[in-house]
């Protein structure tokens, strides 16, 4: 069997450890968290790698290099997903990243390799996305383990359901010293690849982006009694909004989107009280970002304001956009152009990744891969092509040659 078409019988493995029968969902803390870390710890030490998970629930495997204790490279993605999702998404940059150390398990490199298979960069759980790469950044916020899932679980009870002491999930942090940078794979969850007939692409930079609660409060009341007059109808408020989120974003060159909504109290013959709604805005510059929130937010006012409505926005979220390590970028750039013969085209990566919370303690380096299907990803509908993924390994492993080639 290749490299390739193991790592992607590796994707089928853990697209199948879900919490639901009818699709995959695996979310941080959960039983399944905990299944496909099993899974992977197995494979990490076949690849020849010592294996612990991090005090914030993270899975590393580490091979030293020429000598102990030098610092690390760092090969990785994430292994939770959002709600039916694809088998692809962070899963493909572990099981590639694991192939990578199995490649290079005979070398003696100057530096150690780490591989990480991260958690909860989704954030489907908390509402809040990653939480693994931001602890091992040494960048955790101080509430995160406060905030709690749909049945009120906090991160804190969850922590220690799955045995890990919420008091220590700071001694996942890293220091910079230990760390040689961060390189990870990953679908590019796009059709730019696939329009463009490429196979991989090397990442400038990954958008910013926020994401907050919405809230619109109006009255319930009788569907038959309540005239329209008198109505304050939080469903149709927000269903204005969301238009105005569709406006604003391609007025502003942006990208936003109301992933979640619910009216209450829901009843059939009731008019909706109050619309609970999820926002997200990505942006290739914090400031075109910042600004689309801006113009969100005074659209939303004025909308409630002229149907006597309340309204609430709370940040849940906030990630900046950042800049790709030059030297590493430039690394994956020559691995591409080994396994492909070509120069690869450069995108920048609309999708949040795990390197931006990294990026806080040693610089990135990212791979994507053409996604087939029309570029869906989000979706069990998330295809990649074997011949591609054969490219994407062999590419990797050219980076990490050529770092180890400059470093040595
Ligand atoms: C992660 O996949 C994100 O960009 O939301
Ligand atoms: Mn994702
Ligand atoms: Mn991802």
């Amino acid at each position: 069997m290749t490299g390739a078409a193991r790592a992607l019988a590796r994707c089928d493995e853990l697209g199948r450890i879900s919490a639901r029968q009818d699709a995959l969902e695996r979310t941080h803390l959960s039983p399944e968290h905990a299944a496909a870390d099993a899974v992977v710890a197995g494979w990490m030490r076949e690849a020849g790698l010592t294996t612990h998970l991090d005090p914030a629930g993270n899975r590393i495997g580490r091979r030293e290099g020429a000598r102990p204790s030098l610092p690390a490279l760092v090969l990785g993605s994430h292994l939770d997903t959002v709600p039916d999702a694809g088998r692809y998404d962070g899963m493909l940059g572990v099981v590639l990243a694991i192939e990578v150390a199995d490649r290079l398990r005979h070398e003696s490199l100057p530096f150690a390799i780490e591989v990480v298979g991260f958690t909860d960069e989704e954030g489907t759980r908390f509402g809040d996305a990653l939480f693994g790469s931001r602890a091992f950044a040494g960048g955790l916020e101080p509430g995160r383990l406060d905030a709690s899932d749909a049945e009120g679980v906090t991160v804190r009870a969850a922590l220690e359901a799955f045995g890990l002491d919420p008091g220590r999930v700071g001694e996942a942090a890293r220091r910079p010293e230990e760390l040689v940078g961060y390189l990870e794979v990953h679908i590019e969850q796009g059709p730019e690849l696939l329009d463009a007939g490429r196979p991989l692409a090397v990442v400038s930079s990954i958008a910013a982006a926020r994401r907050f609660d919405l809230e619109v409060t109006g009255r319930a009341a009788h569907a038959g009694g309540a005239p329209y007059a008198r109505r304050r109808d939080a469903l149709v408020g927000a269903a204005e909004i969301v238009v105005a989120v569709e406006r604003i974003a391609k007025a502003t060159g942006t990208v936003a989107t109301v992933g979640r909504i619910r009216a209450e109290p829901g009843g059939v013959n009731v008019v909706p009280g109050r619309a609970l709604l999820s926002l997200d805005v990505r942006a290739e510059r914090d400031e075109g970002r910042d600004e689309a929130v801006g113009r969100i937010d005074a659209a939303a006012r004025e909308i409630c304001a002229a149907r006597h409505l309340g309204w609430h926005l709370e940040e849940r979220y906030r990630a900046d956009a950042v800049v790709c390590d030059p030297a590493l970028t430039a690394a994956v750039a020559a691995g591409v152009a080994a396994a492909t013969g070509q120069e690869p085209p450069r995108l920048f990566s609309r999708a949040g990744h795990d390197g931006m919370a990294v990026a806080a303690v040693t610089g990135i380096g990212m791979l994507f891969v053409r996604c087939g299907n029309d570029g869906v990803s989000h979706s069990p509908d998330e295809t990649v092509d074997e011949g591609d993924v054969g490219l994407a390994l062999d590419a990797f492993e050219a980076a990490v040659r050529r770092l180890a080639a400059e470093r040595g």
